[in-house]
């Protein structure tokens, strides 16, 4: 079988690979991966059904591989995988019902170094909705006006896992996981560590205030920004096919689940990559 990279080129995200066997890919399979990877921050490899071990597999070649703080979350048998399937709770800030993930997001913005991408593998799909959609940051920032630029050119926020800003339902830490996870300040705007392309990094689920501004005036910095960086033009929405692998990079990408209808199942597998501090 022959691996080849389709670009849909919506939002500048959204490649999709095909033709890979993934329970023995070619050795030259990563180096093609890992460069579509780089082109497309957001990269669908539709290379049917996938036991935990090839999912695995699959996710060394994008990185090293980092556990899920959240002990609860995790695969029984696979401890370097999470499972995500629970889609509705309630929002700790507006004590509201929400769908889990279901507001833009970046992984782990609330750890001193957060993750550099993440795998989720489709097991159980819905066949309407349940989509996830995903805010290329790069192409916000570039289209940003320049005084906005300057205006943000060093800014830094405060993340944090419960954070006063954020709508979406959380998982419960233990008290140890709190321990591990204190708020940490990360720059408004980063350099994308291989491509030296800026991007916005937000997280509106995690962040709480923007450095040395007051609240209002931090909160309508945010607020602004949030809107630009989630126009229509910057977002790319993931339709899930069974068996699908997405890999999203965090570093220049938020991203949000869509409710679905019904009582139909989403069961999705998810594996971390470890990342570096923000810059
Ligand atoms: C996530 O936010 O990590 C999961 C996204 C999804 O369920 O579509």
């Amino acid at each position: 079988m022959n691996i080849s990279v389709t670009e849909t080129g919506e939002a500048g995200l959204g490649a999709v690979v095909t033709g890979l066997d993934l329970e023995s890919p070619a050795s030259e399979t990563a180096h093609t991966l890992r460069r579509a990877f780089r082109t497309s921050p957001v990269l669908c490899i539709r290379g049917g059904k996938a036991a935990p071990e090839s999912f695995l597999r699959i996710a060394c070649i994008f990185g090293t591989l980092q556990r899920e703080l959240m002990g609860v979350l995790r695969h029984p048998a696979f401890t370097e995988i999470s499972v995500i399937e629970r889609r509705q709770g309630v929002s700790t800030a507006t004590g509201k019902a929400a769908t889990f993930g279901g507001h833009w997001h970046t992984d782990d913005s609330y750890m001193a170094v957060p993750c550099a991408a993440t795998l989720l593998y489709g097991e159980v799909v819905p066949p309407r909705g349940g989509d996830t959609s995903f805010a290329n940051m790069h192409a916000a920032y570039d289209a940003l006006p320049g005084g906005t630029k300057e205006r943000i050119a060093g800014l830094s926020a405060i993340h944090t896992y419960q954070s006063r800003r954020n709508v979406s339902p959380v998982v419960e830490r233990t008290e140890e996981e709190k321990a591990r996870t204190p708020p940490v300040t990360h720059p408004i705007v980063r350099t994308h560590p291989e491509t030296g392309r800026k991007a916005l990094y937000l997280n509106p689920n995690r962040i709480d205030r923007v450095c040395g501004m007051p609240l209002t005036q931090g909160d309508a910095l945010l607020d602004e920004l949030i809107a630009h960086a989630t126009q229509p033009a910057f977002v790319h929405v993931h339709a899930w096919q069974p068996d699908d692998i997405v890999i999203w990079d965090n570093r220049c990408t938020m991203h949000k689940a869509s409710p679905h209808e019904g009582g139909h199942p989403r069961r999705l597998l998810r594996i971390l990559i470890e990342g570096t501090v923000p810059v």
